[in-house]
């Protein structure tokens, strides 16, 4: 046996419904929410503001502060408020995912605070929370060399699929858990791998598809982010409208 039709009826290459909304936290300098199907991320940034206290700035560059957590109910069974080793690990991750592209040179002394907050889970919050962060980076200014877009692919049974689900992480044959979890993040410009992660076992053979894979559903999610961006800078350049 294998796993041979997604639960969700879902091509191995397709990702669950892209959905983006630019600006949805206005007192942030820039925001965005950014979901694949049931799995939903908000991402703020807050600055860039001079550091205090004063010996944690940098005189070359911006220092950016991520943090990534998840709602209490955003899961199945409640998750404990407050930061876990889990929520530490993927803050580092994600903030290592963007830095490659961010001219923070730009800003000495300065801290840029990135707040990604999952508000429902249903398994690749880390990707949803990296493209989230992406834009929101975008919507607040801050110069990038490239636009970070990320997804989870699973091997699954032996097939290689595209954004996996909670129910596609808990894969089982005959009480064996057979899923690998491998999340990939993309600088799409230079076509650069800036997040590769493996909860699980793959042959080397497998994980070069497996990033092959990725590649292109991240060049696809590139193209929904490029437009939610573009979307907005023609929202903003339209003239007001006339008082009647
Ligand atoms: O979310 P992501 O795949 O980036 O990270 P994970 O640690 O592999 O978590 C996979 C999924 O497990 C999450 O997206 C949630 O759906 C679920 N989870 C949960 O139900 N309760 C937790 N405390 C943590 C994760």
């Amino acid at each position: 046996m294998t796993y041979e039709k997604r639960y969700d009826g879902r091509d191995f290459d397709e990702t669950r419904k892209v959905e983006i909304k630019m600006g949805v936290i206005p007192r942030a300098n820039g925001s965005a929410m950014f979901s694949f199907g049931n799995t939903k991320a908000i991402a703020a940034v807050y600055g860039p503001r001079l550091m205090h206290p004063q010996h944690l700035q940098n005189p070359e560059k911006a220092v950016l502060r991520c943090s990534y957590d998840m709602l209490s109910f955003s899961v199945t069974e409640r998750k404990k408020p407050g930061p876990s080793r889990r929520s530490s690990e993927i803050s580092h991750v994600i903030m290592n995912a963007l830095t490659p592209v961010l001219q923070l040179e730009n800003f000495p002394n300065a801290v840029i605070d990135l707040e990604i907050e999952i508000i429902q889970a249903d398994a690749s919050t880390r990707c949803a929370g990296i493209n989230a962060a992406a834009l929101a980076l975008a919507h607040a200014g801050i110069p990038m060399t490239d636009l970070i877009s990320a997804v989870s692919v699973g091997n699954i049974g032996n097939k290689i699929c595209i954004d996996i689900t909670k129910e596609e992480e808990d894969y089982e044959e005959d009480g064996e858990k057979l899923a690998t979890d491998i999340p990939v993040a993309f600088a799409p410009r230079k076509n650069r791998l800036t997040l590769l992660q493996l909860d699980g076992k793959v042959k080397p053979e497998v994980l070069k598809k497996v990033i092959e894979a990725g590649n292109k559903a991240c060049m696809k999610i590139n193209e929904a982010q490029k437009k939610a961006l573009r979307d907005l800078k023609m929202e903003t350049e339209l003239p007001e409208e006339e008082e009647k």
